[in-house]
């Protein structure tokens, strides 16, 4: 099982009003280093942006327990997706999400070096991650949360053990 998390670079979309015009909007890339080193961070990884469980439940409750993960010590709570920063930054506008701050694994890099990547063709998705959470500690993945069915060919979408609460109460443990 991995015990640290991978290093990759996720490339963002940020608004620079600054630029100006109908679309200021820039690149930013973000490293692992940048997200986790010397913070204590909650990930969790959904199959996908505007997906109905992911947009009413997965989402949502994290940034329901926002203050109460931030009352534990937590630093930041991360939401990865393999989807492009296009797509992460306006499901982020949609859900309003102020909280939860929301990272495009794009290229799918960084959820196949968690060893999470599966094949979602079936809904003509393609490549997609598998649900999980963790808690990273400087780095170091200190618990992870990851559904059933994975080794089953990852036909189905389970939601029992990712969800916030789940975290919340081992945090709370
Ligand atoms: C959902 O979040 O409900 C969902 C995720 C992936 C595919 C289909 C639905």
């Amino acid at each position: 099982m991995i015990t640290t998390v991978p290093q990759t670079t996720f490339k963002t979309r940020v608004r620079n009003e600054a630029l100006g015009g109908p679309n200021p909007f820039e690149w930013k890339d973000l490293t692992s280093a940048d997200i986790f080193a010397g913070k204590k961070v909650v990930v969790f990884s959904l199959p996908g942006a505007f997906t109905p469980t992911c947009s009413t439940s997965h989402l949502p409750r994290y940034e329901e327990l926002y203050e109460e993960f931030q009352a534990l010590g937590v630093d930041a709570v991360v939401c990865i997706s393999v989807n492009d920063a296009f797509v992460m930054y306006q499901w982020g506008l949609k859900q309003g999400a102020k909280n939860v701050f929301l990272l495009p694994d794009g290229s799918g890099e960084f959820t196949r070096k968690m060893g999470m990547l599966v094949c979602k063709d079936n809904l003509g998705f393609g490549m997609r991650s598998w649900r999980y959470s963790m808690l990273v500690n400087d780095g170091q993945i200190e618990k992870m949360f990851i559904e059933d069915g994975f080794e089953d060919n990852c036909a189905t979408d389970p939601f029992e053990v990712s969800d916030a609460d789940t975290m919340l109460g081992y945090l709370k443990a």
